[in-house]
């Protein structure tokens, strides 16, 4: 047996066979990080939720300045994770109300033009002063909420205002 040198022949294949394998790995690598990154993340936002405001023991929640509600002017915000609209009403001032609506629980909205409370799932209506129904199939008016008003800065607790 006759055996055949070829100087370099090992190292000049094997050039682009060892660039591949590590493009190879280098990819495979990245696809279980990637892989890894797109479950546990998830996870880890379920387990630790970011912190929200919450009202804590007096279920009391700072909502805004009073800069940000000007008159005739209203719009929905969190407090302890439900959602209540302010309003700043032309003949009543600040109003907070439930902003669940009391026919099937859609999340009512300020409508600034007609200046009242749209509930858009089936347009009922509730006045903006006392969360009263005006119109449409909502059997209840909406429960109004504590709002207290200290310096500038606007409060509402979970309590009936
Ligand atoms: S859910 Fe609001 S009017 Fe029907």
């Amino acid at each position: 047996m006759e055996e055949e040198h070829r100087p370099n022949s090992d190292s000049s294949s094997q050039g682009p066979a060892v660039g591949r394998r590590r493009l190879i790995t280098f990819l495979f690598g990245f696809s279980i990080v990637a892989t890894l990154g797109g479950v546990l993340t998830p996870i880890i936002g379920y387990l630790w939720p970011p912190s929200r405001a919450t009202g804590g023991k007096s279920g009391r929640v700072q909502v805004g300045l009073t800069a940000d509600f000007p008159a005739g002017q209203g719009k929905v915000v969190p407090v302890n994770d439900k959602p209540v609209i302010v309003v700043n009403t032309a003949q009543g001032g600040l109003k907070a109300f439930s902003a669940i609506c009391t026919h099937l629980g859609c999340i009512v909205e300020w409508d600034q033009g007609r200046q009242f409370i749209l509930c858009p799932c089936h347009d009922g209506r509730f006045n903006a002063l006392n969360g009263a129904v005006i119109s449409g199939p909502p059997p209840a008016p909406l429960p109004q909420l504590a709002l207290t008003v200290e310096g500038d800065t606007i409060y509402v607790s979970e309590g009936q205002g």
